[in-house]
């Protein structure tokens, strides 16, 4: 194999979805650990900060800068270049969190076992799904009592609509809990409440093995037995052509406060997960292992502090690999582009990277070239499927208080749109006409609004609108034009697309039921 399949071949980029507290900061911070990225598990933990009430956000934005350090972690780990890209969660919640998926070949659903599927892993998962990428899932805080395991496996099938295969097994839970059982690797991994550092391994038979009777309390052991004998009866079997396409996701139980399970996952991960993949372009699929440089944009982050005007384009590198100073054509504006110097590669530190390849993330100085889903090759010319938008939560009506400063308003509002900070929407057949803004999460609006204020010295008016759904609506031709005589609230997206707005699930289901041959989609792509 030739160095740039080797290098490509043992990349891993995934991303961990889960809602916020299952426990996502401490479970990447075991994995760096265990990566020797961290030298403590800790060094995450500062990015705890971030977490704060949304009035005092802009202050710590400024204060820090562009938080690019928490956007691409990566380690080795036996052989494997691991990226972890990171989803915001909490009030930084936005449409970034679902494009970084896009960047992803594989993601880990974290799940704290006392909740179950929650929310944000909902929203998240359905983008994965989507994708048709491998889906694993961490049960997470094994060490309180929480839900049946059962009931968790039933949960997860039921609501997200993946099987699900255990590749280990707890035995007991809180107070009780023993430790996991390695259906694969037939091995069991003793948790010690008092030192959960010090875990104690025992390759055994199976569970019917009697050595257990010596090691595991009689009540528990009988009670996994028989845990164990139904997996097998009635349980999904194994099989890796699944887990490849998304429709089934393997199970890992553990703590990753007591860093207990979480090697066990990573192990098993590094050789199931899969290395960078192919991606669709308007010229057919584009081989990762192909000598000559492709990528894609899919996050533009804009500096907070007005000091700093920068932005940072973040790319993921899909063929070949990146050589600093090399020059490549950007597709959409047809013009060549030498990234140079200031090209960053958003590790731990800033620094400036040399090289890289398929399955990396790098972050480019963007003077205002970079649009979301901007294609970047190094021979030819092809662009990457578009990048989709998914329906925000929010919405406001949007003007500007100042009708003199109109023009840099719409300037302004532009930008943030390419940027994707936000989504614009025109009303349509409505008069007088009125601009909607549509954001994923809340906070957006406050950074719209800090940001045309400063930047660009437009204050404007936000009024919130009843809307949390938006759908993009295509189907039959006849029925469509019925429905955009007959239906309200509808608006068009920048790309002249139709776009429905409701207040709820029942509004939007109901008028789903009216018009049956039309498509309602989450998202733009129009699937
Ligand atoms: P997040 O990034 O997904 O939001 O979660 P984070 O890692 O911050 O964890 C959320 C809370 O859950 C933290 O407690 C953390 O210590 C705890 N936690 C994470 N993993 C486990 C686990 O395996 N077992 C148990 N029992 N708890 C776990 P906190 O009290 O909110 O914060 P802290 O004071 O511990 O920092």
């Amino acid at each position: 194999m030739s160095k740039l399949s080797n290098e490509i071949l043992s990349r891993k980029t995934f991303a961990i979805i889960s809602h916020p507290d299952a426990g996502k900061t401490t479970l990447t911070e075991k994995l760096l650990y265990f990566g020797g990225a961290i030298r403590e598990a800790g060094t995450v933990k500062g990015r705890k900060n971030s977490r704060h009430a949304t009035s005092d956000w802009m202050e710590i934005e400024k204060q820090r800068g562009i938080s690019v350090t928490s956007s691409v972690m990566e380690f080795l780990y036996e052989g494997h270049q691991v990226n972890i890209l990171d989803t915001p969660g909490h009030e930084d919640f936005s449409e970034d969190t679902y494009r970084t998926l896009t960047a992803a070949d594989s993601a880990t659903m974290l799940i704290d076992s006392a909740k179950g599927v929650e929310a944000q892993t909902k929203k998240l998962f359905k983008v994965c799904k989507m994708r048709g990428i491998p889906i694993f899932t961490f049960i997470n805080k094994l060490d309180r009592h929480g839900r049946d395991p059962f009931d968790l496996m039933e949960e997860i099938e039921e609501l997200l609509g993946i099987r699900s295969y255990p590749m280990n097994w707890p035995i007991g839970m809180g107070q009780d809990f023993q430790g996991i059982y390695d259906r694969h690797n037939k091995k069991i991994e003793f948790f010690n409440p008092e030192d959960p550092s010090q875990v104690e391994v025992k390759e055994v038979s199976g569970p019917e093995d009697p050595v257990l009777a010596d090691l595991i309390d009689s009540q528990l052991l009988e009670q996994f037995r028989e845990e164990m004998e139904l997996l097998d009866v009635a349980g999904d079997p194994f099989e890796q052509e699944k887990i490849k396409t998304g429709e089934l996701t393997p199970v890992f139980f553990g703590s990753a406060i007591s860093n207990f399970g979480v090697q066990n996952f990573l192990e098993h991960f590094l050789t199931m997960a899969p290395a960078p993949v192919g991606r669709h372009s308007d010229k057919g699929l584009v081989d990762p292992v192909n000598k000559h440089f492709s990528g894609f944009i899919f996050k533009i982050q804009a500096n907070m502090n007005p000091n700093h005007r920068d932005r940072i384009a973040f790319l993921r590198i899909t063929s070949g690999k990146y050589e600093r100073g090399m020059t490549v054509n950007h597709v959409r504006l047809n013009k060549s582009l030498r990234l140079a110097q200031p090209t960053q590669f958003l590790a731990q530190d800033r620094s400036i990277v040399e090289e890289a390849y398929a399955g990396d993330i790098i972050g480019l100085f963007d003077p205002g070239t970079f649009r979301i889903g901007d294609t970047l090759v190094e021979k030819d010319s092809f662009s990457f499927e578009e990048m989709p938008h998914f329906s925000p939560e929010h919405f406001a009506a949007i003007s500007v208080k100042d009708a003199m400063k109109h023009k840099s308003f719409e300037k302004g509002i532009h930008q943030l749109t390419e940027e994707g900070a936000v989504q614009l929407f025109q009303t349509y057949n409505k008069i007088p006409e009125q601009q909607i803004v549509g954001v994923v999460g809340v906070l957006q609006f406050e950074v719209l609004e800090y940001r045309l204020k400063n930047e660009y010295k437009s204050e404007i008016r936000l009024d919130r609108l009843p809307f949390s759904i938006a759908r993009w609506v295509d189907g039959d031709e006849k029925e469509l034009e019925v429905f955009k005589k007959k239906q309200r609230n509808l608006a068009l997206d920048r790309d002249q697309r139709i776009v429905a707005l409701f207040e709820n699930e029942f509004q939007m289901n109901t008028t789903r039921d009216k018009y049956p041959n039309l498509v309602f989609s989450e998202n733009s792509y129009m699937k």
